[in-house]
């Protein structure tokens, strides 16, 4: 049977065959033998491949930091708050303008987002602004690196020192960053990445849990399966209680062998990404838009997981006119204090309202060609 996707939309999700779709799933080609290989055995679930999957990630992308896979970057979010001590009364400053996926764990914790401003040049969370923001109450500090360009870490890391409070890096769309040769969590208390369908790596749903002090590192293995001490379980003997309310938050076989096999073509997909965002950014000269890209500093590489636009005039003609012309593109992420579940619009974020209604993401995936980037460029150059 042909699988395809449908929405009453005006315009539905896109087909490749159709045009240039936002996002696309990279899949490597052994990917099938690898799922196939994990399938032929008893452990399809948390098994093996998941401790080479993690252990894979921690030799490539940490500086031999303890980590633990998670069936989704929000469950990996979860654990950080958890393990950070955020709770009932605690506030925790974070991005407005992200997933709400950042946010939505802290109010499983019974917690308060308190919302920050955005950078306008790189659409991150403000420090200054994560600075007036601190109260008694609050107990972390959240950064996404959107898009995958990273967030300002040196004055994040600087307040969060000065006040004693927990750094957590949603690293969810910068898997590959390097800031200033550092991998974030060196710098961060605990690092989260994600592997769901349309991130550069996939596990079709995952996540990745990095902690900077490796004391957390057996409470976030047990809150991740039920409470429960998997290792001494398997002695057999009443010696396991469940003292502390646990999830089920694991990754499986099944992801970690697309994981496997994924991760090993980092560095070509990053590649062509830093290419594709480096086409735009010196192809689109059209003067009522801007570009988001990533200072070029020094120690500083990034893995772009989105390109967006700041369209200085209507966004919503612009984007019907790509659509027209076979190219998809979308809002993505819309600030979050506008969703009833945390309390309707804030009132004193004014970077965020000057961008509210012109930001745009167009296509920047493995699938997408040069020649593809420069029509878009074209299109974009032409409105
Ligand atoms: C910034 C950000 N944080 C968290 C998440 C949540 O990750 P997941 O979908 O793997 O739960 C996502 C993406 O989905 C994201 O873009």
């Amino acid at each position: 049977m042909e699988i395809k996707s449908s929405s009453m939309n005006e315009y539905p999700l896109m087909e490749l065959e159709q045009g240039i779709p936002l996002f696309y799933p990279f899949i490597s080609p052994d990917a099938k033998n690898s799922i196939n290989s994990s399938l032929e055995t008893r452990w399809i679930g948390q098994g093996p491949k998941v401790d080479y999957f993690e252990k894979a990630f921690k030799d490539k992308l940490t500086n031999n930091k303890e980590l633990i896979a998670t069936g989704s970057g929000t469950d990996a979010l979860h654990l950080a708050y958890i393990l950070s001590d955020v709770g009932p009364g605690d506030e925790v400053i974070t991005p407005v303008f992200t997933c709400t996926a950042t946010n939505l764990p802290i109010l499983y914790q019974g917690a308060k987002p308190v919302f920050a401003d955005i950078d306008p040049l790189t659409l991150n969370i403000d420090p200054n602004d994560v600075e007036h923001r601190i109260t008694s109450k609050t107990k972390a500090i959240v950064a996404v690196d959107y898009g995958g360009i990273p967030a300002d870490y040196e004055k994040l890391s600087l307040i969060a020192k000065k006040y004693n409070l927990k750094l957590i890096s949603d690293a969810a769309q910068s898997i590959g960053l390097k800031y200033q040769n550092k991998f974030t969590s060196d710098i961060a208390d605990f690092v989260i990445f994600s592997f769901q369908a349309i991130k550069t790596i996939t596990t079709a749903d995952g996540g990745m849990l990095v902690m900077k002090d490796n004391k957390f590192l057996e409470k976030a293995k047990r809150i991740r399966w039920f409470g429960i001490d998997r290792a001494e379980k398997q002695k057999g003997t009443w010696e396991n209680d469940i003292y502390e309310l646990g999830y089920k938050y694991q990754m499986t076989d099944i992801g970690a062998s697309l994981g496997l096999t994924g991760l090993k073509h980092l560095s070509s997909l990053k590649a062509q990404r830093k290419k594709l965002l480096n086409i735009y950014s010196n192809g689109i000269k059209n003067k009522k838009i801007k570009v988001i890209d990533y200072p070029a500093k020094d120690g500083t590489d990034v893995c772009p997981w989105i390109c967006t636009l700041i369209v200085n005039d209507d966004r919503i003609t612009l984007m019907k006119m790509l659509r027209n012309n076979g190219v998809e593109s979308a809002q993505v992420h819309y600030r979050n204090d506008r969703y009833s579940v945390f309390g309707s619009k804030q009132n004193d974020l004014p970077k965020m309202d000057y961008i509210e209604d012109k930001y745009l993401v167009i296509p920047l995936h493995h699938k997408v060609t040069e020649n593809d980037a420069l029509k878009i460029c074209k299109l974009i150059n032409s409105y």
